[in-house]
């Protein structure tokens, strides 16, 4: 990979779009070298690319529902991907399994984020699992896409509070907010070249280390 030259994304999305959104606006801030070649929804009416649109990106929309196989869909996602020279393939929000074909076709070059410390709580409403597990801590996870679900080597993770008020709305924003800020770190990371594979162990190379003796309590002790 070349560090210097921006890195070539394409964002694959299904619904709302913050986390497009977040990458677009590191993007813009100069905080982030890379450019957005497509932006792919497999659904037509995803707010998400709207937002693209707005900031000038290709968009197109994949519809599943038109293939006969996940592999078949797979396969027209990577041709699409590849003739617009994506190098990082980024799954913001798109509510699809890859199969092989899309794993082989971008060999760990496929990142996805998720609303829960994996490996708790993968597969939907992760945020609704940990709530009703009555899990202290949630938070978000990103990982390079591997075959199992949700399942693929963790990059970075943002630990949350679950606050004994919480609904899944408040929780959910509160997780988001905390993925808006990781999902750009990650795709950095990544174009900087720091993120070595060391069998399922992605080591960042040139990471600042967490504190050793730093722990959240939750509830925190009591003060004496
Ligand atoms: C995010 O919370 C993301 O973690 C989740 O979908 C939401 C998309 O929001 N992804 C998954 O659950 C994937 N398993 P966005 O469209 O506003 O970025």
């Amino acid at each position: 990979m070349n560090e210097n030259k921006p890195l070539s994304l394409g964002v694959l999305i299904s619904g709302t779009g913050t986390n497009l959104q977040a990458i677009i606006d590191e993007i813009e801030a100069g905080r982030l070298s890379a450019r957005i070649a497509v932006v792919i929804s497999n659904r037509s009416r995803a707010p998400g690319l709207e937002r693209a649109r707005r900031h000038g990106l290709e968009t197109m929309v994949i519809d599943h529902r038109g293939f006969a196989s996940r592999e078949e869909f797979d396969r027209q996602l990577a041709a699409v991907l590849n003739r617009h020279g994506v190098e990082l393939v980024v799954c913001a929000g798109f509510m699809r399994l890859l199969s092989p074909v899309m794993l082989d076709a971008f060999p760990n070059r496929i990142m996805n984020i998720h609303p829960s410390l994996l490996p708790a709580f993968p597969g939907i409403n992760a945020q609704r699992a940990a709530l009703q597990h009555g899990a202290r801590w949630t938070g978000c996870t990103v990982f390079f896409v591997s075959a199992g679900v949700d399942d693929g080597p963790i990059i970075i993770q943002a630990v949350v509070p679950i606050l004994p008020d919480d609904d899944e709305g408040r929780l959910s924003a509160r997780i988001l907010c905390q993925e808006h800020r990781i999902y750009p770190y990650a795709i950095r990371l990544y174009q900087e070249g720091r993120l070595e594979l060391q069998q399922r162990r992605v080591v960042v190379r040139g990471a600042l280390l967490v504190p050793p003796d730093q722990a959240w309590l939750n509830p925190p002790l009591a003060a004496c």
